[in-house]
């Protein structure tokens, strides 16, 4: 897979909805795009439940994960909600966000609220860039963030132990 040299990479956890179904997955192919607006870059597979949901809704929310929430962010880079209610198997806490429906995760570091606009199918992915229409910051944003090694390896690393 070619993307094994780009490795460790950030994880970052998605959250989708429409008016039937919400969602959450792993994401580590995301990227800042734009300042002024703020826009920012996933990629999803094509067979993603979570990317239906966007596509439709035309809104989504990125969470930071802090190392706490290992075990879940990889329960939900590993199933697909096709099959089974992440929120209810992760027991991931979620709050209400201000500006669209997806839900966002309560224990994250920070939430970005995003409305899409643009996205293209490149492939067997499809890049979804969405401007931030609402950002939301823990308190406790010291915590460790979450990385992949690589193989689904995830670990913990804080800013001053760069
Ligand atoms: C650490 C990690 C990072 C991942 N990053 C991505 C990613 O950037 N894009 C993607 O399409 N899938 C990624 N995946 C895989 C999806 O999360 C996985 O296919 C998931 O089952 C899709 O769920 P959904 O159908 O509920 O959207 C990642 C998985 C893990 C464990």
């Amino acid at each position: 897979m070619f993307g094994e040299i780009f490795y460790p990479r950030q994880v970052v956890l998605v959250t989708a909805a429409t008016s039937e179904k919400s969602n959450v997955t792993a994401v580590e192919w995301f990227m800042p795009v734009a300042q002024k607006p703020p826009i920012l870059a996933i990629s999803l597979s094509n067979s993603s439940l979570t990317l239906d949901l966007i596509c439709t809704s035309l809104e989504f929310a990125v969470a930071v994960p802090t190392e706490k929430m290992k075990e879940q962010v990889l329960l939900c880079g590993m199933t697909s909600g096709k099959f089974i209610d992440k929120f209810a198997e992760t027991k991931i806490s979620t709050m209400k966000a201000k500006k669209i429906s997806a839900p966002l995760i309560a224990d994250a570091a920070a939430n970005l609220e995003c409305k899409v606009r643009y996205y293209s199918t490149q492939g067997d992915y499809t890049i979804v860039l969405g401007e931030v229409v609402e950002a939301h910051f823990s308190k406790s944003s010291d915590e460790p963030l979450l990385f992949n090694k690589g193989g689904k390896e995830l670990f913990g690393l804080k800013k001053d132990q760069l």
